[in-house]
């Protein structure tokens, strides 16, 4: 029987920050466009994010947005695209306004305008020394600008499907993506969201780590139907650890402690990044000041009974500071840490924070995919943006206050580019086969039928574990391979996974499960990218191969999840309007 279908313009798969910048700039300009989302729009991992969003506007000193630019190549460890580099530090200012005139309630200075924070890697004059850069709402930004995108989506009544889960791409005979099979979680029943350009916008994966700072929803969703669907994933061995997570709880202490003047203490009270970056010292971007920390822990400098931890001291910034540009840093510390940072200090780790590589798109979001010759394949329809994509602006390693960013600008841009796209098209919706998202149903009823098999929390913890412990902050080939054999081992547990529960009403199991088997793709991503990539560089750290190898390695990786081929392709290092900046050694 033919599933339902509806058709739109445009659909938008994910309600975070990218999502909704890109949904209502298609809702300004009139294009007819629905947004999925698994969860309640306000609810999405963008709600999270705390210490700022990065622009050069200059309210607290000289700025520019070159500076802003070089700090974010340099950040990147030159694995960064510089002409989309260039042309997000260059509209960074411009999409902050217009945040802050759609009613963003950022923080403000005595003269009214948007109080600006120091943030990790930001500089300037190219590295002299820190900027305040940062624009923040307290330690809530995200929080700010994800409700001001909702509101604003709602004024234009954007058509939102809430608590429904994206399962697969559809695609037609040409290779064209023509929509996706959804599935409303409250009553099971499938949709086909058929449209003339799917954005993906799905966040990303960072609950493939044991400890994180990422939310539950985000398991990479996005990631897996690409996979799925034999489009390759790109950088996935470029992972973040924040340094700043709560020990044990992984939940995020904001970088903006640091920069309002926290600092990181070990065992011996001792400021120990003032040894590593004498320049920026705690200010260093963040794979800077992790492997700082880890190193300090190795060697057994670090905090508490069981030297597992470094302090991070912001009791100095006095009471009133804390309460007006850190409250909530105070209730997570008191609530998972058991200390009141106004007297006492946090104890904390490098935590998973971030994924610098995801779906390959070009400057204009389109997905790129690329043929056994290396050439170029725009996936026509679809785009990506925000985390799971990979544009790349981040390289080998993001700095703070650049993913905010990255979700605006992109999320505005790419809505722009889709807009053109879809008017230029025939007025009439792309073409179903009378198959179209027979295959998706197929992969979730098998699941639901399968009366024996792999638990789904067993094999995802055991993944969880790989991960952490064949990935982390340090890298060895060694660990790394018998890391890729685990890998490969859990993905065929992922196939036969099972779940008691077979209802249809609310069926959590069964979302966790369909969620699993796209974490999957982005542990196998993530795993075989870091084995083969010989080198360090950016978050990407290994002890056997110590030093960036840029005549070998200065290239992006796509690796293709449906026949396990890993290839590269080149690093955009022109920029759009102005010279190159050279690599460089990276000293802070
Ligand atoms: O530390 C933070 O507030 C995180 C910011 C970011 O990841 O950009």
């Amino acid at each position: 029987m033919a599933l339902p279908k509806r058709s739109y313009d445009v659909l938008v798969v994910g309600a975070g920050g990218s999502g909704l910048r890109a949904a209502l700039e298609l809702s300004k300009s009139g294009v007819n466009v629905a947004v999925v989302s698994k969860v309640f729009p306000t609810r999405s991992h963008t709600v999270a994010a705390q210490g700022g969003i990065g622009a050069s506007l200059s309210n607290m000193g000289e700025d520019h947005w070159l500076w802003h630019m070089y700090d974010t190549v340099k950040g990147s460890d030159y694995l960064g695209d510089q002409d989309a580099i260039e042309f997000m530090c260059r509209e960074a200012a411009e999409v902050v306004y217009e945040l802050e005139h759609m009613g963003m309630p950022f923080d403000r200075n005595q003269d009214g305008t948007i109080y600006q924070r120091a943030f990790g890697g930001h500089t300037a004059n190219f590295g002299e020394k820190p900027v305040q850069r940062s624009c923040c709402a307290a330690d809530r930004t995200g929080h700010a600008m994800l409700h001001t995108l909702y509101q604003r989506n709602l004024a234009l009544n954007t058509y939102f499907y809430i608590e429904w889960m994206a399962i697969d791409l559809i695609m037609d005979t040409q290779g064209a993506c023509v929509g996706v099979l959804a599935m409303e979680m409250e009553t099971g029943r499938y949709m086909i969201l058929n449209a003339k350009s799917i954005i993906l916008a799905t966040g990303g994966s960072g609950r493939i780590f044991r400890s994180t700072t990422n939310a539950y929803i985000n398991t990479g969703d996005g990631m897996g139907m690409c996979a799925r669907s034999g489009i390759p994933l790109e950088d996935m061995e470029f992972w973040q650890f924040h340094p700043t997570g709560v020990s044990g709880a992984g939940v995020l202490i904001t970088e903006g402690v640091r920069g309002e003047g926290g600092i990181l203490l070990n065992a011996d009270g001792e400021r120990f990044m003032e040894r590593y970056a004498p320049t920026l010292k705690d200010l260093a971007p963040r794979d800077f000041v992790s492997r700082s920390m880890d190193q300090e822990i190795k060697e057994g400098r670090g905090c508490g009974p069981n030297k597992d931890y470094v302090f991070l001291k912001l009791s100095h910034l006095g009471e009133e500071t804390i309460m007006k540009r850190l409250p909530s840093i105070r209730e997570i510390a008191i609530r998972f840490a058991n200390v009141d940072p106004i007297k006492d200090p946090v104890p904390v780790v490098p935590t998973i924070h971030y994924q610098m590589g995801g779906i390959p798109v070009d400057i204009h979001g389109r997905v790129v995919s690329c043929d056994s010759d290396g050439r170029d394949v725009p996936v026509h329809g679809l785009y990506a943006v925000g985390e799971c994509s990979c544009v790349s602006v981040h390289g080998a390693n993001r700095l703070g206050t650049n993913s905010l960013l990255d979700l605006v600008i992109f999320g505005r841009s790419t809505a722009r580019h889709v807009a053109k796209f879809v008017s230029s098209l025939p007025d009439i919706f792309p073409d179903l086969s009378p198959s179209a998202g027979e295959e998706a149903v197929d992969r979730v009823e098998t699941l639901r039928s399968r009366s024996s098999g792999e638990g789904v929390h067993d094999v995802l913890s055991q993944i969880q574990s790989v991960m952490q412990d064949h990935c982390a902050v340090f890298r060895k080939g060694e660990l790394l391979k018998d890391g890729v054999i685990k890998i490969m081992e859990l993905a065929d547990k992922v196939n036969n996974i099972f779940i008691n529960d077979k209802s249809t009403v609310f069926n959590t199991a069964l979302v966790e499960a369909l969620e699993l088997q796209n974490m999957i793709e982005v542990a196998k991503a993530t795993m075989v990218s870091a084995e083969a990539r010989c080198e360090s560089r950016g978050a990407h750290a290994r002890q056997d191969y110590p030093d960036r190898d840029d005549g070998n390695w200065m290239k992006h990786s796509l690796y293709f999840s449906n026949t396990g081929r890993l290839t590269y392709k080149p690093v955009r290092s022109r920029p759009l309007s102005v010279d190159s900046f050279m690599p460089k050694p990276r000293v802070f």
